[in-house]
């Protein structure tokens, strides 16, 4: 029988996942690939004494060389994580005649151009589908599918264990360090989870998806990026008094030749359709101009999940080897737009503060919002003991820098006590 022959770089969550898929639907496997079977024979890991059920121990190696320099094998897997060994390892693999397949959006979002760049020189393919929201195939449907169309705008819960602790706190009211250790010990936070709830997980995500969708190459760095560790169950009870939820939202933009892209925690409408997307589950939301608005739901993070894209990936690359024909064309930006700066781009917003209860506070932050041309559309305000107020705010669609300056003012007025958020909202959609 013809074998394709796999070297896995890592045997963690997504590692695991790809071995026990391509044995699970090994069957399907061969009768896709018309007889040539998917054959992992390698597998670097960093300690081969730790469980791994039922992973041959003969498979595993610490020798990355193995891999890399061994003839026999066609296609390199890289799921260790990281950027200086995934890095090294891919180049190396391209250079050695390697098909590469990674699920690394660290790497991906800092180094991917080169790295396609180098496959194309090779004409080696460099696919990367689970690198973003996990199973849902969000790179071949906006490369693939949906190349008819000028995509405007890509916005998406991309990361699981975010919407997994926020869901928790409007759900259950729990605090997000309560949280977190469930998320991690189910497996969706990355090593440090500080990527996750800074929002630098969502961002590398979204920077990939701006570079397909407008192709022009969006890196981490063009990203603006807030996380969710400011949030209280607070912010999200008065979210449900506005009827809406809060999600970390990755959004990218396209309008009048010049591209927006972001990371922040947002509130949401309930009835917007990420707005039901709970738990780790990812979404990503798009509009174009010939299909209107689509919204693919999905698990993000998890073993099999990703495996499932990793495994298509390897599918779509088996099928092209077993033809002979191997087109490489790994990249697709070749646009070169202008990225905005947050400051000037427009959103609504919610700000929450407390405030001595007297009169004529309300009038003074309304007359700084009126200088700033920053409208208010609703107001809550809730007393507090020893003669405090909160008050929340919600305004029109404003431009950020004036929101921003409106802030500086507000926060020293003498009658302000705490500016405790400021948020974007998504009202219009
Ligand atoms: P993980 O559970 O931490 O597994 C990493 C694996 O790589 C482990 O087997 C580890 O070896 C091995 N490894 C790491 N560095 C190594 C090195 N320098 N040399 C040799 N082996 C090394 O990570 P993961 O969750 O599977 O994630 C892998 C990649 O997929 C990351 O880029 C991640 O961002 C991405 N991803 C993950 C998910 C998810 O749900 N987890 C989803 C989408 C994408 P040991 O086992 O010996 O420690
Ligand atoms: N830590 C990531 C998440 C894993 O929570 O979405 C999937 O990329």
């Amino acid at each position: 029988m013809k074998k394709i022959k796999i070297g896995l770089l890592g045997c963690g969550t997504v590692g695991q996942g790809v071995y026990k898929l391509i044995n699970l639907n090994k069957t399907k496997y061969v009768s896709l690939l018309e007889g040539t079977e998917l054959e992992i024979i390698k597998i670097l890991v960093n300690d081969i004494k730790k469980e791994r059920k039922d992973i041959p121990l003969s498979l595993l190696t610490l020798d990355p060389y193995e891999i890399i320099n061994n003839k026999e094998i066609d296609v390199v897997i890289e799921v260790i994580g990281g950027t200086t060994n995934a890095e090294k390892y891919i180049t190396e693999a391209i250079k050695n005649g390697k098909h590469i397949i990674t699920a690394n959006k660290d790497l991906m979002a800092t180094k991917g151009q080169n790295i396609l760049e180098l496959g194309n020189k090779y004409a080696k393919l460099v696919k990367y589908e689970a690198s973003v929201a996990g199973a849902i195939p969000i790179i071949s449907t906006i490369k693939e599918n949906l190349v008819s169309n000028q995509i405007t705008k890509v916005m998406g819960i991309i990361n699981g264990t975010t919407n997994f602790i926020l869901t928790k706190m409007f759900t259950e009211g729990k605090s997000l360090e309560n949280v977190l250790k469930e998320a991690q010990d189910l497996g969706y936070a990355e090593s440090d989870p500080t990527s996750d709830v800074e929002g630098l997980d969502a961002a590398r995500k979204i920077a990939i998806l701006a570079s397909i969708a407008f192709n022009r190459r969006v890196t981490l760095s063009d990203v603006y990026v807030e996380g969710i560790t400011k949030i209280s169950v607070d912010d999200i009870n008065y979210a449900k008094q506005f009827k809406s939820t809060i999600k970390l939202l990755g959004i990218a933009i396209l309008k009048d030749n010049a591209i927006e892209v972001r990371v922040y925690p947002t509130l949401l409408p309930l009835s917007h359709p990420l707005a039901k997307v709970d738990n780790e589950y990812n979404a990503v939301y798009l509009e174009g101009n010939a299909f209107g608005d689509l919204t693919l739901i999905g698990k993000g993070a998890g073993g099999l999940p990703t495996a499932s894209a990793v495994v298509a990936d390897l599918l779509n690359i088996a099928e092209k080897i077993n033809k002979g024909i191997i087109e490489v064309n790994n990249c697709s930006c070749y646009l070169d737009l202008e990225i905005k700066k947050i400051e000037d781009t427009c959103s609504h917003f919610y700000f929450r503060m407390v405030v001595v209860d007297k009169t004529r506070v309300l009038s003074r932050i309304a007359d700084i919002f009126a200088d700033n041309d920053v409208s208010i559309d609703s107001v809550i305000q809730k007393k507090l003991p020893d003669g405090k107020a909160e008050l929340v705010i919600l305004t029109d669609r404003v431009l950020n820098k004036d929101m921003r300056c409106a802030r500086k003012q507000i926060e020293n007025l003498d009658v302000v006590l705490e500016i405790k958020s400021v948020l974007n909202s998504e009202k219009e959609y």
